[in-house]
């Protein structure tokens, strides 16, 4: 076993540019603590695509032409100084690149044990949107019968999002442009979801409706999926000290904000992101999404929304679909049986 089959981004560009070829299984040289990983599950994200299109690259040291940041495997080979694990264990988590392979390489705690309950492919469209909204609500100190609205709430981190927050003793709200994606995720527990009304001047428009949906209170905490006009709408949305994260940036890097009532509220404004963190930080979100969430996914108070499910192959058919806006839930990726 020297090659293994992995999804390769040829070249910059659309779905097309992506080719299923033959690469060197990664080595177990480097730092002691490596364990190789067979994957068998993975997920598509929207960081693939936006690294596709070449706006997104790899961190230093990681694939720079292999997408893939969260799977779920067995355990294939180990360095010397692995203790935690043994061949043949059931791990999921998070890597900054490599994924949509059969093998990648990981720092033995930077894996959580994938719960009996769950199938491989299932667990591997977890890892991802479980730990940014957990990590997220952890950086907002998030706490039992907060308030959080959730941007995109039909996307994988946004529904993951939404029941995290249920299971967790908060009270979730969401928007979604597409009202079906609202019904969806008030079955799977929001309390009440909005479509941003944009008939006024094309700009989204929900904080009149959240703070009327919460006695003119307004939202504890705002996970914000979007960016763009969502910022300041999410401002405008928040209780005093309230605070605001910002995980993403499908509408835009610019907002205006009004910055008296970030002053008077005592508001806080963060920004997250994953992929980029340092070995420590990544090893600190797995930990804590290894005790606090994977005991809800192992008795099924937080699922995997799975939309459909492709095979390696059909890689570039996932990422224009993904793409499309269309899909709620996640969109796995079966690498192995
Ligand atoms: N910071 C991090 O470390 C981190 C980690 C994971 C994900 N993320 C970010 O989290 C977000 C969700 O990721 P995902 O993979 O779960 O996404 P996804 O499943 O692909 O869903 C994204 C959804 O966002 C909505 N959307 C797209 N463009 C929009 C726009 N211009 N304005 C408003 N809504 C728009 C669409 O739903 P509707 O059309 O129904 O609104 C779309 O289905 C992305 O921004 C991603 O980059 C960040």
């Amino acid at each position: 076993m020297s090659t293994m089959r992995a999804a390769v981004i040829t070249a910059p560009g659309g779905p097309d540019v992506l080719h299923i070829q033959q690469r060197p299984v990664p080595a177990l040289s480097g730092p002691n603590h490596t364990v190789r990983v067979r994957v068998v599950g993975s997920a598509l994200n929207r960081a693939d695509l936006i690294q596709r299109a070449g706006h997104y690259p790899a961190p230093p040291g990681v694939p720079s032409d292999i997408p893939g940041l969260e799977f779920a495997g067995e355990v294939a080979a180990l360095a010397p100084g692995v203790t935690r694990w043994q061949i043949g264990d059931r791990v999921f988590g998070l890597v900054p690149g490599g994924a949509h392979a059969e093998y990648l390489t990981t720092h033995e705690d930077t894996l959580a044990r994938v719960p009996d309950t769950l199938d491989l492919h299932t667990a591997g469209a977890l890892p991802e949107a479980c730990i940014t909204a957990h990590d997220a609500l952890r950086q907002a100190r998030f706490a039992p019968g907060d308030r959080v609205l959730v941007h995109a709430v039909g996307s994988g981190v946004g529904l993951a999002a939404v029941q995290l927050v249920r299971a967790l003793g908060g009270i979730p709200f969401g928007t979604a442009r597409n009202a079906e994606k609202l019904t969806h995720a008030t079955a799977l527990g929001l309390e009440t979801g909005f479509v941003p009304d944009t008939s006024a001047d094309g700009h989204p428009s929900f904080a009149d409706a959240v703070l009327a949906a919460t006695d003119g209170r307004g939202v504890d905490i705002v996970l914000d999926l979007v960016g763009g006009r969502y910022v300041h709408e999410g401002v405008r949305s928040l209780a005093h000290r309230g605070r605001l994260v910002l995980i993403g940036l499908l509408a835009g890097r610019e907002s205006p904000l009004d910055l008296s009532r970030v002053l008077a509220r005592r508001l806080q404004i963060t920004g997250t992101v994953l992929r980029a963190r340092p070995l420590e930080e990544r090893i600190a979100f797995t930990q804590a999404f290894a005790q606090e969430v994977v005991p809800l996914l192992a008795d099924g108070r937080v699922r995997a929304n799975i939309e459909r499910s492709f095979a390696l192959d059909e890689i570039a058919e996932a990422h224009a679909l993904l793409g499309s806006n269309e899909t709620t839930g996640k969109l796995a990726l079966r690498i192995a049986d």
